[in-house]
């Protein structure tokens, strides 16, 4: 009732420290916020700007990022290390200002350092501004829903071993939700999390994937579930018996607590469309309702999840996305295109002195946009682009792959799997609208890749499997009610197409939200310029940017 007046505070302190949690049977020290995990719930009101002053009590370098927040005119804070700034290291502090624009929903935050994120991250809830009201009835109550996975073995060792052995990362140990993995797991029963609901009534479930390495498929038993928003943009409500989530996607649903008075798990567990290593362990929750007199079921019954490998159901989920696209909340989609892009994303080896790598052959496994894979800086390129520094990035970053070929046949030429390895952006013109077709690739092995771009949300216009066909795809691009996204996760062996309008100058980074894929170089940087006056530019750097 008083939602929209309460009064969130416009200042928080995040501490970053190592804190011991036990999981699992067992007790590790991880990266935390202010020692929760998951971390502590960031709120605003849309069009808010909220300040984190970030202090760094952990032993290892940090950033911190607010996804899906556009941050316009101000990259500064946005956070991926030697992209937009250089780490904070131990002992230092940051302070970082977040801007809210458009966004009304849920977002979250991460660390955006090495695979930090696994442990170091929260919600971002986003209420509408104070003379609105959500498009559907208020909910009796709102629980963020955030999923995620732990790994008995250090974070820090889990990204060095990785990317020493060249092969792929050991699968984690389990899923979680809001940070328990649940009673299917050793020592887990009884800190399985509990959501208690009263017959009748409808709740908002904030549902987050924070995970690092995994798209999970989440579902409740006997409950359907309805879809209102996605990434901090509402959506036609639709129901379904399922979502599938990607990391750094985020799901707005309501609950209905309409079935008989009983307790019911909800679960999730991953989607792989790829054939690579994965856990395929299932995490729980319980739905309890709060009825008195009635007699529960022995054990709560199970929700019916897709398959693991079930890339129609994916794929169906993707595509049931709608924008509101209403009078209230009109769509802007641009129509005119001035700079067509097509990105092919694949993963690929390099080869290893003596074969001596953990990946195919004694390679090591590599990813590639366009077939550049991504060389990260030594000193951030924002502050490179804004001081004219040269020689830390150049700016040919290709338009369309180098060599076509059929990018989703079985077999494909061993020839075609290394890639260049560079640090090369695209430059944009201010308000250049541009349209951008993802394309997956089956090198090495095809998988679905969440796609993420800072600094923008993004119609997703088309989706499809295969390789596109730049004259019939087209034709049946969504230009009436695409979803306004901030990731999506482009199909194994197959295309996503997204448009935005590069309204935001800045330097914004894009890249797969799996960490694996991240790190070996499926990466790339949009510079986009200023433009014409004084609300068109970047604006100046505040006078604590961490020194690199
Ligand atoms: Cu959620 Cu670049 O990240
Ligand atoms: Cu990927």
């Amino acid at each position: 009732f008083l939602l929209h007046c309460r009064a969130w505070p416009a200042r928080y302190t995040f501490v970053v420290e190592n804190t011991p949690y036990k999981r699992l049977c067992s007790t590790k020290n991880i990266l935390t916020v202010n020692g929760q995990f998951p971390g502590p719930t960031l709120y605003a009101h849309k069009g808010d700007t909220i300040i984190v002053d970030v202090i760094n009590k952990g032993n290892r370098n940090i950033t911190l990022h607010w996804h899906g927040v556009s941050q316009p005119r101000y990259p500064w804070s946005d956070g991926p290390e030697y992209i937009t700034q250089c780490p904070i290291q131990p002992g230092a502090k940051f302070t970082q200002k977040i801007i809210f624009s458009e966004e009304e929903g849920t977002l979250w935050w991460h660390a955006h350092s090495e695979w930090d994120r696994a442990t170091v991250h929260g919600p971002i809830i986003i209420y509408p501004n104070k003379n609105n009201k959500y498009p559907f009835a208020k909910p009796h109550a709102e629980i963020p829903i955030i999923l995620g996975e732990w790994w008995k073995m250090d974070i820090g060792k889990l990204y060095t071993q990785t990317i020493q052995s060249g092969g792929d990362p050991n699968t984690s140990d389990a899923y979680l939700i809001n940070g328990q993995p649940g009673d299917l797991y050793p020592c887990s029963k009884s800190e399985t999390f509990k959501l208690m609901v009263d017959y009748g009534k409808t709740y908002l479930l904030r549902l987050i994937n924070s995970g690092v390495q995994e798209i999970l498929f989440f579902a409740i038993a006997n409950h359907k579930v309805t879809v209102v928003g996605t990434d901090a943009s509402y959506t036609k409500p639709f129901t379904t018996d399922y979502v599938t989530i990607s990391p750094g996607q985020t799901i707005d649903l309501l609950l209905h607590a309409n079935q008989r008075p009983n307790h019911y798990y909800m679960a999730a567990t991953a989607y792989v469309g790829g054939a690579v290593p994965y856990d395929n362990t299932t995490t729980t929750a319980l739905l309890q309702y709060t009825n008195r007199g009635y007699t529960p079921s022995s054990t709560p019954l199970f929700p019916n999840l897709p398959a693991h490998n079930d890339t129609s159901a994916s794929v169906h989920f993707s595509r049931s996305l709608r924008s509101l696209a209403d009078k209230n909340h009109p769509i802007d989609v641009p129509l005119k295109i001035t700079t067509p892009l097509f990105y092919t994303v694949s993963v690929n080896t390099f080869q290893c002195p003596n074969n001596s790598c953990a990946g195919p052959n004694g390679t090591r496994l590599a990813a590639s946009i366009n077939n550049i894979s991504f060389e990260s800086p030594s000193i951030d390129i924002l502050q490179a682009y804004y001081y004219h520094v040269n020689g830390v990035f150049g700016t040919r970053f290709p338009s369309s792959p180098p060599l076509l070929f059929n990018f989703t046949a079985q077999y494909l030429p061993q020839y075609l799997q290394t890639p260049k390895q560079k640090t090369e952006v695209k430059v944009l013109e201010y308000n250049a609208t541009v349209e951008l077709v993802l394309q997956g690739t089956n090198l090495v092995a095809g998988d679905d890749h969440p796609m993420h771009l800072h600094g923008y949300s993004f119609y997703v216009v088309g989706l499809g499997l295969g390789n596109f066909d730049k004259d019939k795809d087209p034709l049946k691009y969504n230009l009436v009610d695409p979803p306004l996204q901030n990731t999506i996760a482009v199909p194994v062996n197959g295309w996503a197409t997204i448009r935005f309008k590069a309204d935001n100058p800045g330097v914004w980074f894009m890249h797969c939200h799996l960490d694996r894929h991240m790190s070996w170089g499926m990466d790339t940087t949009f510079i986009v310029k200023n433009g014409k006056g004084p609300e068109a530019q970047i604006l100046p750097p505040p006078p604590d940017m961490p020194p690199c």
